[in-house]
């Protein structure tokens, strides 16, 4: 048999077309929907080669909800997604933008023209809630993402160790120029509602505070801490502080933009803080803000073994028909649990987490 026949029966065999199987053959939709996170590529890339090893086709839908409703799709090849895990961002685009009430027939109509036998969907809250209302009996498979690290049913979402690093590297490095000039840098992380980034993230940087919405701070301990320092000779500060975190009796900073699927837009909390510290301790004070870097960061390796592991849980749970199933991540191992579980409130932080009590015992103002 020559190489070329062999390869053919082989791909034959495999796709179960030799073997009268062919109805075992599937054609799985795989998606990525709401903000990225470093990981994406990864989820794509693991689910996406286990399905093909096995013979099945994949199709990447483009752009989340977007590509499902205008039909935009690009087959996947083993040799476009070879080492796309390394990357941040998604292979296959993202929205966080498309509306989906009321557009439940007009949804399934355009899901049955692609023709899948089920869909992988790597995406928030946001993304299962919506495809619950509009598609209660679609064939899905989810895979819990945000940076955030607040969602329900999972320890851990993928991306959240990426943008910790993030931030953690960002503490050490202010540090140098916090003590050069002899100022309190603050630092503003994402988040929203939950405190995880700048906790996991602060805590790995030993930054000098940390502000969590979980616990509004008291402005009046604040400023003594900060004073004591500065009696203490303490040349610079870092304080990290979540995006929506407040002090006791106050509100988040945020504005509202009108029409957006997230309407509340969190940001500007770092600047007011620091403008605060400078006023009113006297110590000259700066601010950055992390943002999008937190994101758009090549994933960690330990969120390239969680992906690894989530992706390729989530192509067999598609191969064995067990829909409207997430991977995630739970007690120290990737296993499965009802999609539905992965849906709720944001998960914050208990006020006594053990983070933050690691952090009282390390001196760390929280
Ligand atoms: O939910 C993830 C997140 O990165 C939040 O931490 C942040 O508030 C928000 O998304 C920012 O979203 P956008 O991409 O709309 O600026």
């Amino acid at each position: 048999m020559s190489r070329q026949i062999f390869y053919i029966f082989f791909y034959r065999l495999a796709s179960g077309k030799e073997t009268g199987q062919y109805k075992t053959h599937m054609k799985i939709g795989i998606m990525t929907g709401g903000g990225d996170a470093p990981g994406l590529n990864g989820i794509i890339e693991a689910a996406s080669r286990t399905l093909l090893l096995q013979g099945h086709e994949v199709v990447g839908i483009l752009d989340g909800f977007e590509g499902i409703f205008e039909n935009r799709t690009r087959n996947i090849t083993l040799q476009e997604i070879h080492g796309i895990h390394a990357q941040a961002g998604t292979f296959l685009g993202t929205s966080n933008r498309t509306k989906v009430e009321g557009r439940a027939e007009e949804f399934q109509a355009a899901f049955a023209k692609l023709g899948c036998d089920g869909l992988i969907a790597a995406g928030g809250d946001g993304t299962f809630i919506g495809l619950s209302k509009i598609a209660p009996n679609l064939p899905i498979v989810g895979v819990p993402k945000t940076i955030d690290n607040d969602l329900q049913g999972t320890d851990i979402t993928f991306g959240f160790d990426t943008a910790c690093t993030v931030v953690s590297e960002a503490v050490d490095a202010l540090r140098y120029t916090a003590e050069a000039h002899r100022r309190v840098m603050v630092v503003e992380t994402m988040g929203r509602t939950a405190g995880w980034i700048a906790l996991g993230g602060g805590l790995a940087g030993y930054a000098d505070a940390i502000l969590i919405p979980e616990r509004p701070f008291s402005r009046e301990k604040l400023k003594n801490f900060l004073v004591e320092k500065r009696n203490l000779k303490i040349k610079g500060l870092v304080v990290v502080i979540s995006e929506a975190a407040k002090a006791l009796n106050e509100e988040a900073t945020y504005e509202t933009v009108e029409g957006a699927i997230h309407s509340i837009r969190y940001g500007g909390v770092g600047e007011r803080l620091s403008k605060w510290i400078e006023t009113e301790t006297g110590w000259e004070s700066r601010y950055v803000v992390l943002g999008h870097l937190q994101r758009s960061h090549a994933p960690t390796t330990t969120d390239r073994f969680l992906t690894a592991s989530l992706g390729a849980l989530a192509a067999q749970l598609a191969m064995a028909k067990k829909w409207k199933m997430a991977a995630v991540y739970r007690n120290g191992i990737v296993t499965s649990a009802p999609l539905t579980e992965i849906q709720g409130p944001p998960r914050t932080i208990d006020p006594d987490h053990r983070w933050v009590k690691l952090c009282q015992s390390l001196g760390i103002y929280i």
